[in-house]
């Protein structure tokens, strides 16, 4: 018996980690958006705050989110915030954008950035969760 069980946990285990990277899991990105929080509202009825609406950001041309007073370091960058330029900008906001008024030391785990990536994928632009 043990020795069974000794044989299907790196299965179990690697099976679950191989779905977690390729998917992520929303429930956990949203306990990371709290980081966010402070900043960015996201779902209906999202109001800009210190940061724009996070609506529909996978996907949106930086710097487009309207009644949003961005800086000319986002507007002027050329980002297509796809699921790539997301993370890469979470490593390290100011590395990205160097003039970026967003203050955010950044965001290292790949595992944390699948998961929030996941969270922030479920909205469309008007903040509705896609079914
Ligand atoms: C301390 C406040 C603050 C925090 C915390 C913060 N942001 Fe921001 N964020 C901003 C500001 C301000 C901007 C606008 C940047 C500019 O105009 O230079 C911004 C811009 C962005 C943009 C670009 C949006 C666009 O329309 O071009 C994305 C994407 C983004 N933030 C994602 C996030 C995510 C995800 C988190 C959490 C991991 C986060 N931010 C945490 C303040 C913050």
């Amino acid at each position: 018996m043990r020795a069974c069980l000794a044989a299907l946990l790196p299965i179990c285990a690697s099976g679950g980690l191989a779905f977690a990277q390729a998917a992520g899991d929303p429930d956990a990105g949203s306990r990371i958006f709290t980081k966010c929080r402070a900043c960015h509202q996201i779902g209906e009825g999202a109001q800009n705050a210190v940061g724009p609406v996070l609506n529909g950001i996978v996907g949106r041309p930086a710097g487009t989110y309207p009644g949003y007073s961005y800086s000319a370091a986002n507007k002027g960058s050329g980002i297509t915030w796809d699921e790539a330029a997301i993370r890469d900008y979470l490593h390290d906001p100011k590395l990205r954008v160097p003039g970026t008024k967003m203050v955010f030391a950044g965001i290292r785990s790949e595992r944390e950035l699948d998961n929030l990536l996941a969270f922030l994928r479920q909205f469309d632009p008007a903040g509705r969760k896609a079914p």
